[in-house]
């Protein structure tokens, strides 16, 4: 007989998305008339830009000849991705990020939930409520969660993110190892400054945590004042690796690419006290259960880092965070509580007193045929609320918001 990892028990019967698809899914089958508009999964739908189709072209051309002809990848991606990465992310922005702290992957999404691995299972993991499921899930696969209880996990060390706190987390009353934060955040919108980031690295210093930073969204932070790297934080190396990714920067997300830093200086100790370079243990990790990013992908993503790559995701950037001003305001008009939208593509709101997060996502669906993302999927606290992505053409999003002010609530 062979017996099942028992940590499986402990997971929600599907993931998230996987969840709001089947529900969409079911609503088609018995509408297959319906036009329905997709504002759930954060997923682009702009096409990749001009610049990067012409890379991704050439690069299928040199894989035709073979002087040209590229096999297996680097584990740890292209010396030209990654220097065009250090340049133009962060050296530009006088922030001090070598290629060799730069690890090319398919997604932020893979890392965030692999990056665990790292780490002991005694590690005491502290987690924003509500949060992007993967940092939970991940850490209840790998049985680092403890009994599952009303929602919640015994172990973990939920950080409280609600409307009286503007959905920022406060510091852990207890000592944590590692700590997950997101900003600007999945699902709520709202970033962070520079002070309040400050914070979360001292707080790491003077425990000895470690911060998994998921930056997914930096590039839609506009307004001065708010970190789009938690680098720039002094002393921010010593403690903190750093997620980024092209899916919702350039449009790769059905195209895959992503990146993570680890600074030089990251440690992690075993019981005598002996050190590990953190990024070297992640390439370990790497080049045993991951073959790299296609060589066509990687020539595709380092147009991104050119000047002309940067000015047109720029439009694109500013593109969806229009539609996240039309649904933000939409939303506001129709006397709802909403949050983010601005240095982000999510909006996130609070339901008519009647509903919860799921009876008002089902609300939505059979009244506008509008796909939403609900609240209480992201942890206990996002009961109540619900989650609208940006990601969208504009027609869809100007009809969506029509739909939206037809409601009577
Ligand atoms: C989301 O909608 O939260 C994201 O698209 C999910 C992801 O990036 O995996």
């Amino acid at each position: 007989m062979v017996y099942i990892n028992e940590n499986f028990k402990l997971l929600k019967r599907n993931y998230l998305f996987a969840e709001v698809a089947n529900r969409v899914k079911k609503y088609k089958e018995a509408h297959p008339e319906a036009r329905i508009i997709r504002l759930g999964i954060g997923d682009v739908t702009e096409p990749l830009t001009d610049s990067v189709i012409k890379e991704l072209e050439n690069a299928v051309k040199e894989m035709s000849k073979r002087e040209t002809f590229q096999g297996y990848p680097p584990y740890e991606g292209y010396e030209f991705l990654r220097k065009a990465i250090s340049d133009f992310d962060f050296k530009r922005r006088g922030i001090d990020i070598s290629p060799n702290e730069i690890y090319i992957s398919t997604g932020a999404k893979e890392d965030t939930a692999n990056f665990q691995e790292l780490f002991s299972i005694d590690c005491k993991v502290a987690i924003p409520d509500p949060v992007y499921p993967v940092y939970v899930d991940s850490n209840v696969m790998a049985g680092r969660s403890g009994v599952a209880k009303d929602k919640r996990y015994s172990k973990f060390v939920y950080l409280e993110c609600k409307e009286e706190n503007n959905f920022k987390p406060e510091l852990p009353s207890e000592k944590v190892d590692i700590i997950y934060l997101c900003f600007p955040n999945n699902p709520t919108g709202q970033v962070l400054t520079k002070v309040e980031l400050k914070k979360w690295v001292d707080y790491a210093i003077e425990n000895n945590a470690i911060i998994l930073y998921d930056a997914a969204y930096e590039a839609y932070v506009r307004e001065e004042g708010i970190p789009k790297s938690i680098y720039e934080i002094e002393g921010a190396k010593k403690v903190a690796v750093e997620f980024r990714s092209l899916s919702k920067t350039a449009g790769f997300t059905g195209t895959r690419c992503a990146y993570t830093i680890i600074p030089q200086e990251l440690v992690v100790y075993d019981k005598e006290k002996n050190k590990y370079p953190l990024g070297e243990l992640w390439l370990r990790r790497q080049s045993t259960k991951f073959n790299g990013v296609a060589y066509i992908i990687q020539k595709g993503a380092a147009a991104v880092f050119t000047e002309k790559g940067q000015q047109e995701v720029n439009k694109l950037i500013s593109y969806y965070l229009e539609n996240a001003k039309i649904i933000y305001d939409t939303i506001r008009n129709l006397g709802l509580k909403v949050y983010g939208g601005v240095n982000s593509p999510y909006i996130w709101f609070k339901v008519p007193e009647k509903f919860d997060s799921w009876s008002f996502f089902d609300y939505l669906l059979n009244e506008c045929q509008i796909v939403s993302t609900p609240g209480e999927g992201f942890g206990q606290n996002g009961e109540g609320f619900i989650r609208l992505s940006a990601f969208g053409n504009r027609e869809d999003i100007l009809e969506a918001t029509e739909r939206l002010k037809k409601l009577n609530i």
